[in-house]
Parts: C-alpha cells; sequence; structure tokens
C-alpha cells in the first residue's frame, strides 16, 4: 500500500498532568471558562488529596478512610491548542478521579462520573478554541459524602490524564480488541475487531492494515481489510491474523507482541494505535485447575489495594514496580485487583512482569454493607444506574492485557445469598460474555456452606469459577469446604479469591499475646492480634491443603501488602500484608516465599536483641524450603528440624528413601527451637539431599552509631514521575541493623526531584507522610523521592540526633 504520511502525527496522545490549578473545598462558578483561580495552588497530577492531611480520629472517613479527610476538590487547567489544530478531534482522558466527577471544558458540562475508578474520556472539539486563545478544563470531585468505603480510596485526580488528538476518521477509544483463541506452539491466530469512526461527513473508503510486531521490532504478520464507511458513525471491521511459531506469553516469560492497528482513508493514513498483547491460552478445568498453554500452573496469588502507602493513591508507575518486583521474588504469579479496576500503568507492569491478573469491578451491588457506620455511602447508591457502563468501560479498558485470566464482578456480594441474586449475576456475566468471551467469571464468594445466609447453588452454578474467601472461616470446617463442595458439585471449578488475612507488624515481637485482664476470654483479639510465632500457622494449613489438591486453582491471600484504611484508631492501616506500607518484607513473606521459590533459602526470626531477658525461653522460628536446618546458638546445637512436606515416601525397594531420611520434627510449614536467651549469634544451617546449602544467621546488635542510606535506583529518567526508594537503616558500629532502637530522622532532599512521602511501614505511627521527618520501625525507615523534568543530581540527606548522618545520590536524566 502506497502510505503518505502527514507531516504531524496522525495521532498525539499527550500527558495532561503538569501545571493544574488546585482548590481544597467547593467554590461556586468554577466550571465557568473565566473563573479566576489565581489564587488557587498550582500542581502537577496524579494528586491525591487525603494523603497530604493529617491523621484524626475526627475525620468523617473514619477508620476505613485511614483516618484521613475527604471532602470536595476543584481542578483547573488552562491550555493553548497547537496551531495544526483546526479541523482535528479533540479529546481529554481521566484514568481515575475519586469520586463523583464533572468536568467542564471552556464552562460547558460534559458529564458526571461517580465511580472513582474507572477511566473515561470526554470529547472536547465542539468548544474548544483553536485559533490561539486559550481553553480551560475544570474538574470538581466530591468525596464528601463519608464513609464512602471500606479502604482508603483517596480524593481528586489521582491518576493520570491524556489530551488525545486525532482527525475525524480515526480508531475509538478503546477500539481495538485483541484475542488469541487458538495458541499452539506451531501457530497463532490473533483475531483482532477494530472500531473506526467516520466523522467526515461523507462516505469514504477505509483501509485497515494490522501489523504484529515482536519484540525486536520484525513484523511477524500483517493484514489489510477494507471497507465503504458510508455515513456518519462507528464501524466494526475485523481481520484474523497468523503467526508461525509464536513466542507464547506466560508468567515465566512474558513475551509480548505489539499490534499495529493503521487506518488509511483514501490511501492517506489517517490514526494509528499500538497494542501490547501475548499468546497465551488460558483455561481452568474442574479436576486439574489453572492451565497455561495446556501446562498446570497453581496461582500463586495475592490480593492487592489501589494505594501505594505514603503516596495515598496517586501512586508513580515505579512504586508499583518495585512493588511487582518483591512478590515476584516471594514467588507470587497471581494478583487479584481488590475490588476495583487498578491504573492502567498496573496492568501494563503485570503484563510485562508476567503476573495473572483477576481484575474485580465491584465490592457492592445494590446491597450497602455498611457495618456499624461504616461505608454507609458506597457504590450500591450508584449501582442501578451505572453498573453497566462502568462494568462495559472496565472491559473495553482492559480485555487487551494477556495477564487478566479472569473477571471478578464482586467481592462478598451479598446477593450470592438472596433470590435476586442469580438473576443479576447473569445479567453481569453476559455483559463480560458480550464484551470478553474468552475470560471466564467469577466472584469471590465468602458464604459458601456458611451457617447464616449461605450462598445459594443457583448463584453458585452460574459462575464460570467459583470463588473462595475463607473457607476457613465457618467453625471447623476449614480448607474441607472445597473437599466437601467438590463431591457434591463434581464439575465445580475453584478457586481461593481471598484468605489468611493474618494481622502482623514487621517490628512486632511481642512474646505473649493480645490477651489482658480485660480481654483474657476475647478469643477474637488473639485471632485478629496473633503472636509472632502463631501467626502465619492457619495460613500454613490451608496453604497444604490448596498445594495438594490440584482441583483448587490456587489462591489470593490477603494482602500481598499493607494497606490504607479498614484499621481501628490507634491504626490507620491494615496490616494483613506480609510486606509493611513501605515496601519492607515481614516474616510472613518468607513463609510464601518458602513455599513459592526453589532456590535454597533460610529466614530466621526474630531479632536477637531481648537485652533483660537472659534465660527466658524465646520461640526462634524459621522458614525454609531445605531438607532440614539445625540452629547452633552461640555455636551449640539446638537440633536439626523438618518440615518434610510433602511428604516423603519410601521409592525403589521397601526401606529406601531417595533423600537422607530426616524424621519430620513438625506437621506446620515453619520449624520453631525454644531457645533460652543469651546474646550472640543464632546460626542456621540448611541441607538439601544431605549436603549444606543455605546458611543464616541472627547477631545480637551494638547500639546504633549511624544512619545508613540505600537507593533503589541510581538514575532515573527526568519525566516528573520516576521515583527513587531511599531505605533508612539504622546500624551499629560493624554495620548490624539495630531493631529495637528507634529514633527520629530528618530528611532533606535538594536538587532535581523533590520528596513526595516517608513512612516507616508502622500501622499505628500517625506521622503525615508528606513531612520531612520520621521515626523509624524496627530500624527502618524510607523516603520516596520523584524526579522532576529537568536532567541533575538530588542529594538525599538523612539525619537522626547523636548519630553519623549519611547522604545518597541519585541522577536525573
Ligand atoms: C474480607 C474482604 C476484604 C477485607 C478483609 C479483611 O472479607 O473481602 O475486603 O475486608 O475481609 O480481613
Amino acid at each position: 500500500m502506497k502510505a503518505e504520511r502527514q507531516a504531524d502525527p496522525v495521532r498525539v496522545t499527550e500527558r495532561f498532568d503538569f501545571g493544574w490549578r488546585f482548590l481544597l473545598g467547593d467554590a461556586e462558578g468554577a466550571g465557568q471558562e473565566h473563573f479566576d483561580d489565581s489564587a488557587w495552588r498550582t500542581l502537577d497530577l496524579p494528586h491525591d488529596w487525603s494523603v497530604e492531611g493529617e491523621f484524626s480520629a475526627d475525620h468523617p472517613a473514619g477508620g476505613d478512610g485511614a483516618y484521613l479527610p475527604a471532602g470536595i476538590g476543584w481542578y483547573r487547567k488552562r491550555f493553548i491548542l497547537p496551531e495544526h489544530s483546526n479541523g482535528r478531534h479533540v479529546e481529554v482522558r481521566f484514568d481515575g478521579v475519586y469520586m463523583n466527577s464533572e468536568v467542564w471544558i471552556n464552562g460547558h458540562y460534559l458529564g458526571k462520573r461517580p465511580n472513582g475508578y474507572i477511566g473515561f474520556h470526554y470529547d472536547l472539539t465542539p468548544y474548544l478554541h483553536s485559533d490561539g486563545r486559550s481553553n480551560t478544563l475544570a474538574v470538581r470531585a466530591d468525596n464528601s459524602e463519608q464513609p464512602g468505603s471500606r479502604w482508603y480510596t483517596g480524593s481528586g485526580i489521582y491518576r493520570h490524564v491524556w489530551l488525545i488528538r486525532t482527525g475525524a476518521a480515526r480508531l475509538d477509544n478503546w477500539g481495538v480488541h485483541v484475542t488469541t483463541p487458538d495458541v499452539s506452539a506451531s501457530l497463532g491466530t490473533a483475531k483482532v475487531t477494530v472500531n473506526v469512526v467516520n466523522e467526515l461527513g461523507t462516505g469514504r473508503y477505509a483501509s485497515l492494515r494490522t501489523d504484529i510486531v515482536d519484540a525486536d521490532g520484525t513484523v511477524a504478520a500483517s493484514k489489510t481489510a477494507g471497507a465503504f464507511l458510508p455515513d456518519l458513525g462507528t464501524y466494526a471491521m475485523s481481520v484474523d491474523l497468523q503467526v508461525n511459531d509464536p513466542k507464547l506469553w506466560s508468567e515465566v516469560s512474558p513475551y509480548l507482541y505489539t499490534l499495529r492497528t493503521s487506518l488509511y482513508i483514501d490511501d492517506r493514513l489517517a490514526d494509528e494505535m499500538e497494542t501490547p498483547f501475548g499468546f497465551r491460552a488460558i483455561a481452568f478445568d474442574a479436576d486439574r485447575g489453572f492451565m497455561v498453554n495446556g501446562a498446570r500452573v497453581k496461582l500463586n496469588g495475592v490480593c492487592l489495594h489501589h494505594d501505594g502507602g505514603c503516596v495515598g493513591a496517586a501512586v508513580p508507575e515505579r512504586v508499583w514496580e518495585r512493588r511487582l518486583q518483591l512478590l515476584k521474588e516471594m514467588g507470587c504469579n497471581a494478583i487479584r485487583m481488590s475490588h476495583n479496576p487498578p491504573s492502567p500503568e498496573l496492568l501494563d507492569l503485570c503484563d510485562r512482569m508476567g503476573f495473572f491478573v483477576m481484575d474485580e469491578a465491584f465490592d457492592e451491588w445494590t446491597h450497602s454493607k455498611a457495618k456499624s457506620g461504616s461505608a454507609a455511602y458506597g457504590y450500591y447508591k450508584y449501582f442501578d444506574e451505572w453498573w453497566e457502563r462502568d462494568l462495559t468501560d472496565m472491559l473495553r479498558r482492559d480485555r487487551n492485557h494477556p495477564s487478566i485470566i479472569m473477571w471478578s464482578v464482586g467481592n462478598e456480594i451479598p446477593e450470592q445469598s438472596q433470590p435476586a441474586g442469580p438473576g443479576l449475576l447473569k445479567r453481569l456475566m453476559d455483559v463480560c460474555r458480550r464484551e470478553d468471551p474468552t475470560r471466564p467469571v467469577t466472584l469471590a464468594c465468602d458464604n459458601i456452606g456458611s451457617d447464616i445466609n449461605a450462598a445459594t447453588d443457583e448463584f453458585l452454578e452460574l459462575l464460570d469459577v467459583v470463588g473462595y474467601n475463607y473457607v476457613n472461616r465457618w467453625r471447623g470446617r476449614t480448607e474441607t469446604f472445597y473437599a466437601e463442595d467438590r463431591v457434591r458439585y463434581p464439575q465445580m471449578k475453584m478457586i481461593g479469591s481471598e484468605h489468611s488475612s493474618v494481622r502482623s507488624t514487621r517490628a512486632d515481637y511481642r512474646l505473649s499475646g493480645p490477651l489482658t485482664a480485660d480481654t483474657r476470654s476475647d478469643e477474637a483479639a488473639a485471632w485478629r492480634n496473633p503472636t509472632y510465632y502463631t501467626g502465619m500457622i492457619r495460613a500454613e494449613r490451608l496453604w497444604k491443603f490448596t498445594r495438594m489438591h490440584d482441583y483448587v486453582a490456587g489462591d489470593f491471600m490477603w494482602t500481598g501488602i499493607d494497606y490504607l484504611g479498614e484499621a481501628r484508631w490507634p491504626n490507620k492501616s491494615s496490616s494483613a500484608g506480609v510486606i509493611d506500607l513501605c515496601g519492607f518484607p515481614k516474616d510472613g513473606y518468607y513463609f510464601y516465599k518458602s513455599q513459592w521459590t526453589a532456590e535454597p533459602m533460610i529466614h530466621p526470626f526474630p531479632h536477637w536483641n531481648w537485652e533483660g531477658r537472659e534465660g527466658q525461653i524465646i520461640p526462634v522460628l524459621c522458614y525454609t524450603n531445605c531438607d532440614t536446618v539445625e540452629l547452633f546458638v552461640n555455636g551449640k546445637s539446638f537440633g536439626v528440624k523438618s518440615c518434610e512436606f510433602p511428604l516423603q515416601g519410601m521409592t525403589k525397594r521397601y526401606g529406601h528413601y531417595d533423600k537422607p531420611f530426616v524424621h519430620a520434627t513438625t506437621s506446620d510449614l515453619h520449624l520453631a527451637w525454644d531457645v533460652p536467651y543469651e546474646p550472640g549469634v543464632l546460626r542456621f544451617v540448611g541441607t538439601r539431599d544431605g549436603k549444606e546449602v543455605c546458611v543464616a544467621e541472627r547477631e545480637t546488635t551494638g547500639t546504633p552509631v549511624r544512619l545508613e542510606l540505600e537507593t533503589d535506583r541510581g538514575t532515573l529518567a527526568a519525566d516528573g514521575t520516576d521515583a527513587a526508594h531511599v531505605t533508612v537503616r539504622l546500624t551499629d558500629a560493624r554495620g548490624r541493623l539495630v531493631p529495637a532502637a528507634d529514633c527520629s530522622v530528618s530528611f532533606s532532599v535538594q536538587g532535581a526531584g523533590t520528596l513526595i512521602g516517608v513512612d516507616n511501614g508502622d500501622p499505628a505511627s500517625r506521622e503525615s507522610f508528606k513531612s520531612n521527618t520520621r521515626k523509624t520501625y524496627g530500624g527502618l525507615c524510607l523516603a520516596i523521592v520523584q524526579a522532576g523534568l529537568h536532567p541533575g543530581t538530588v542529594v538525599i540527606r538523612a539525619e537522626a540526633e547523636g548519630l553519623e548522618a549519611a547522604e545518597a545520590t541519585v541522577r536525573v536524566q
């Protein structure tokens, strides 16, 4: 085809994050074009005003909203279109505004979106000045009805905004849909459907060229389709492409192709889009669980909420990338986006890094989940009017991501137990199938077989895959729910959609439970607030079952990372994560690592600084994937221990074991020793097949003498979004982390970047995330530094009274 390219790119997608004016509060008439906003604050997006506030028990969002303020805010941005914009089609896209956003362009009201997690577009074309005069975009976000959510939402334009300029004939927003219905090692078929918009005013001949480009930039397949677009309107065009010997996408090798879609009108290039996608075949099987490209894979999953700790809901992509790297290193291969569509960047990262994703739409349908005042103004208020639009938009936005393996239409929806439930579920599932016939639909059910309000059979039978939340919640049935249900419903496909919810904090090494004279009889308190040596036992038991039974496709533990909200004073965040708000792993992280990774590891805990408790028994534990671990305390053996799971039997002949036989010393998935405290060194020696493969130590440290800084990256991109994580360690004279002598650290950040948040991972710490001081917790705290738009150097300095200060440098280029 003869392609005559225009001088300007046919499609310009501009990050529209910079130079907004912001007002915290309401302002009469601020949607109008010439409203005076000169006294408003200037800032760049993404922006979350809630996280900038102080923690207070008086804020109406309460503990569910992390004791942070909510309210109403306004944003305004002035911009001048480039000269050649006359006749161009101009749209704005918001990736997420929390919530009840209303948008005006030059005083014209464009519309409202109650749902704060949904991406949306507005056509600005008819109202724009393209003659060099400035235009004004105004946004009002209203998050004032509180309590409005069971977890922290953030407030404002907390995701990116884009300005998109195209022609009057163009590819529609979210208009490219690619599926890979037939995939084998020798052939991959991509089915592509493209919505083409004709606003040229006359009928035109369109041709659509589709190229599949591999990761090296080589075109692996091409096809062109033609159609006459008779009139104003949107037209669907379809092509099938085939790639020989495709490189398959999986969690271990997440190979991405790019689909390049080029629209030609009368032989002229009119629009072009690039869509990353992957060739992969996914299936759920009632006997074998989950399969990717024909191979069975257990879903080692975690649930995640959308906040990023001290940055609130406005999470730079790099913050997610670091978090996902940590999860990868833990052996996690799957993420449940609980309980709302995530940011587009997070899904892109999952595509690139190889995570399977359960993309979830709702936490409420028609019924409020408000309990004793929480979330009284939840999504149920909007569901009837908005669910179909919101669900459709989520599916259209997300359906090209190879990482997504299933849609979840809800979490713990009360309708699972009600007569109206099946009818409603069917309507939601029909929309999923209409927009994407290739993925199964699930729902995270918490009342399967429960004593009260059990989920109805009719409801469960509709689901493609049944999500089990907390199979171990009801009485003593624990995980045998799965086994019993498998007998009752042999065809049912089962996934653990949410489990565990073990509260723990990184530096909490209390030696006894929370039982006091007042709470002695309160079993719930012990359940909610376990000690370091009992906490993971429920999770261990459940994982044993999940691992041994292929028909349970996997499990999404609650939660991979701590999240803001769903807390009770004095805490402001949930501590259910195995990684804290800073991204520092807790001990539970290493439990999963011991089960989900193969490289020999031992994670011992607690620390070994117990001054004043000499001679007292301290439970010493480790998580390991070694066959055996021997503990030496100051050189003296405390014995060899072994989990022996999966159980090891005789092979080849009676009395023969493939591996040197060691009696299992526990039926748990951790090893434990009772050690009378004496200062010194705990040395853990791990073996496999009788050979030493791994050694770990815990030592009694000296007192703190200095701060040490560690940055996760030496160089950042000068793009106004890239970020470095600076970890502060409190160390003794020999450079060892001192676990129990916390102190306050003050930061100064100079040069080509800014400090955007500080934290220490302690849920009960209510120092502001936006201040430049932070107390360490368990010897650690964190500062996040964001690059500006100009190259240079950022110098980060950390000081604490009586200690040697530390400095780190990051380049921005
Ligand atoms: C679940 C719920 C989650 C979270 C969790 C806390 O029942 O789905 O959103 O509230 O409990 O343990």
